[in-house]
């Protein structure tokens, strides 16, 4: 199984993940908030890079709540904002969730076509997937979100820890520089907070009052389980 890392949204090509098993995080906030939003008993979720195509899509559903940010904050006219800890499952239990976010629905949008299969990770589903990887056992590629196109602490010690757990398990693995790179910075890590103080969009989310949702972002193997995007929609 080879491994490699892609950094940021902007820099995902479609000849680095064709035929690849491919793994998106974006652990600040988006794919903690799919994962958070299904194991609750949301029904799917249907990611959008921009507003107007959740606006329109969303016709669709008879039962289904709208979510996502700009700038970190809750979109004009819709039910939610992009913080975990407000899709519970008295919110979300049989409904569709439509959302759009900065980087995350990007990434996932932008892998859309091309790969094997599309894995929704962070730490909250940290080693759902990597059992999930070894079930599999192809080549993959983690793509971090990152933020506005720049590489990201939070999601690149996630990816690192990813890679750090298939390398204690998998015996022909090989990493790319990358992968390599971040599986060091898992392995040096002194707790995610830690680690990620001073980094800046775990700063910016803490300054527009969003420090709550770190304690929930930050639970290692919350849930057991590994939702999958598939023709448009994401599904355990
Ligand atoms: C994103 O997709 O850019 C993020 O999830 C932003 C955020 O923290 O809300």
């Amino acid at each position: 199984m080879k491994v490699d890392v892609i950094l940021t949204a902007g820099e995902i090509k479609a000849e680095k993940i064709k035929d690849k098993i491919v793994v998106i995080i974006d652990v600040l906030r988006a794919t903690s908030v799919m994962v958070t939003a299904i194991a609750n008993g949301a029904k799917a979720i249907y990611p959008y890079k921009d507003i107007e195509s959740v606006l329109e899509n969303c016709k669709k559903s008879n039962s289904y709540v709208l979510g996502g940010e700009r700038k970190g904050l809750k979109i004009e006219g819709f039910d939610f904002g992009n913080s975990p800890l407000e899709y519970t499952k008295e919110m979300v239990n049989g409904k569709d969730v439509f959302m759009t976010t900065s980087n995350g629905t990007r990434a996932i949008e932008s892998s859309a076509n091309g790969s094997k299969k599309l894995f929704i990770a962070c730490f909250l589903n940290i080693e759902s997937v990597v059992n999930k990887l070894i079930e599999e056992n192809q080549d993959t590629v983690i793509i971090c979100s990152g933020t506005n196109d720049e590489f990201s602490l939070d999601d690149a010690l996630c990816a690192g820890e990813i890679v750090r757990r298939l390398a204690e398990k998998v015996k022909d693995i090989k990493l790319s520089d990358i992968s390599l790179g971040v599986k060091i910075i898992a392995e040096n890590s002194k707790g995610i907070e830690n680690t990620l103080t001073g980094s800046k969009h775990f700063e910016y989310l803490k300054s527009i009052g969003f420090y709550g949702d770190m304690n929930h972002c930050f639970s290692v193997d919350k849930f057991d389980i590994v939702p999958e995007y598939k023709d448009g929609v994401i599904k355990n």
